[in-house]
């Protein structure tokens, strides 16, 4: 890709970037949120146009003028928003729009077909098993599937890790470098420098939609990155001052959650939370966590058990009644439960205040000069990129949306009871981290008792006051300051 440039309204999301990658290679692509880096690789998969710029595959000049063309070419994608159909099965999604031997499907064709690609890929998928079963993991690997059933030779992964846990992260390396032994070349969009030294040859770092410059692992360090990606360090986030500790303000006892087939997700848990106080809830994902997280905010009835909030038993309550006791929340699943991406920017921001003063007038007027000034004040502060407040959320960046979220909890500064923050951070940039998690405690310093729930031990062992560890629905105590190894065991079922 060469001089590659590209405006949006507002924004030059690629200046003039130069990209090359060698056949066979993995290919790092770094940068800040909102450096540019989802613009560039949909421009090489065809989704947008550049505004000028050359590209060459294999060395020919090319133009990509959609995503047929791509396949075409030899691209795949895979983008940091799934696009799978929930109710077909994994070999249906995978052969979708171009089904062997015309739109009737042979199914055990298909899916013999599927398996055997996985294997050779070494990617653990069941072809006959509807997607909607399946956890965010696993359609992943459905996602890559469908690349290389199109015989992608490119294959772009856009932030894969961001929502994976350590251990399908080290299955997903070893999916890819059994891809580069067969010789395909992949890009790999994603925040940790960790995961980019470990898995990439060379890596290209952008930085507000420019070139920074290209590295090779051997000749460059997490530091060295870290700098070209910020142009600063980046000092992780703590406790500047002890916590204030008070009040009990959520106590839980022998919560029961069922699943969808009687089995139960969480079991007779219990824990205690004051105000001012961070509870880090560390565990690998699918251990209760998403549930947990439900019946606090009134998604979810558990079976039993109490949940009580200053006194008060929330247990089966509603999410508006959870909002008016004060709990806010930053879920895990950004898309589906935090944003409405056709919903402006600022009116996603007073989701979960519109029905009240200041933004709620007489009637069922909202009160848009109100709400147009928070919005402003909110951008400001929280540092969400955006051409305005008029735009709508969906063409943000991933981290410049989950700033967004952050600052929703924040609202008009009224200090929210009970925080819950679910993987608060995930696919933000160094910086944007340090943001969040100071923004966490300075909820705490306020006087909001906050439920960190994190599969990020670095995260947990930085921000928490006190640290419990979730595994198949119970919560074990640790050791006052546990080391990642302790956690490393109780997350795993083992005793510390
Ligand atoms: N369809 C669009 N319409 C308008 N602006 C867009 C669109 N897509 C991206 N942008 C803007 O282009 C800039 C670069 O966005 P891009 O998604 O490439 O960032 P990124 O490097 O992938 O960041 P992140 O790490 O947060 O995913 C951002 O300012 C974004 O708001
Ligand atoms: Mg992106």
């Amino acid at each position: 890709m060469r001089r590659i440039t590209k405006e949006f309204p507002g924004v030059r999301a690629n200046d003039g970037i130069d990209l090359s990658v060698t056949s066979g290679e993995i290919h790092g692509l770094l940068g800040e949120n909102g450096a540019g880096k989802s613009v560039l690789m949909s421009i090489l998969y065809g989704m947008h146009q550049p505004d000028s710029g050359e590209i060459e595959v294999g060395g020919s000049p090319v133009r990509i003028r959609n995503p047929a063309v791509a396949i075409r070419l030899g691209i795949g994608m895979v983008h940091q928003h799934f696009m799978l159909i929930p109710n077909m099965t994994v070999a249906e999604n995978v052969v979708l729009g171009f089904e062997p031997g015309g739109p009737l499907l042979r199914r055990q064709e298909i899916e013999q077909r599927v398996a055997q690609m996985a294997a050779e890929a070494r990617l653990q998928v069941s072809p006959g098993t509807p997607v909607e079963q399946l956890s965010v993991g696993a359609r992943q690997r459905v996602e890559i599937l469908k690349v290389l059933y199109r015989r992608a030779q490119i294959l772009i992964l856009d932030e894969p890790t961001a929502v994976l846990t350590p251990q399908e992260t080290e299955e997903l390396f070893v999916t890819m470098r059994a891809l580069r032994a067969q010789g395909k070349t992949i890009i790999f969009i994603a925040h940790k420098l960790k995961e980019v030294m470990a898995i990439c040859d060379r890596m290209t770092v952008l930085r507000k939609g420019r070139l920074v410059g290209t590295v090779e692992v051997g000749n460059t360090s997490e530091a060295e990155l870290a700098e070209m990606m910020v142009g600063a360090k980046v000092v992780p986030a703590s406790r500047t001052e002890a916590a204030k500790i008070g009040e009990v303000v959520l106590r839980v006892t022998d919560l029961t959650v069922e699943g969808a087939r009687g089995e139960r997700v969480i079991d007779g848990l219990k824990l205690e939370l004051r105000a001012g106080e961070v509870l880090g809830i560390a565990g690998v994902e699918g251990n209760g966590q998403a549930e947990l997280v439900e019946v606090l905010t009134g998604l979810r009835r558990p079976r039993g058990g109490q949940v009580l909030l200053n006194g008060t038993d929330i247990a089966g309550t509603s999410p508006r009644a959870a909002l008016d006791h004060g709990i806010r929340c930053i879920p895990e699943d950004r898309h589906k439960l935090a944003i409405i991406p056709d919903f402006s920017v600022q009116e996603n921001l007073i989701l979960g205040d519109h029905y009240r003063p200041p933004f709620k007038g007489p009637g069922s007027w909202l009160r848009e000069r109100v709400i147009r000034e928070f919005a402003d004040r909110q951008i400001l502060e929280f540092q969400i990129q955006t051409p305005s407040r008029e735009t709508p959320v969906r063409s943000l960046s991933g981290g410049n949306q989950q700033r967004m979220v952050v600052a929703r909890v924040y609202g008009q500064g009224r200090v929210p009871a009970l925080v819950v923050a679910a993987q608060p951070t995930r696919g933000l940039d160094v910086q944007a981290i340090r943001y969040v998690q100071d923004k966490l405690l300075q909820l705490s310093d306020r006087g909001a008792a906050v439920l960190l729930i994190s599969a990020d031990l670095d995260e947990v062992i930085a921000i928490s006051d006190r640290i419990l560890v979730i595994y198949q629905g119970r919560l074990s105590e640790t050791s006052g300051s546990p080391s990642r190894h302790e956690l490393g065991l109780l997350m795993t079922g083992g005793r510390a």
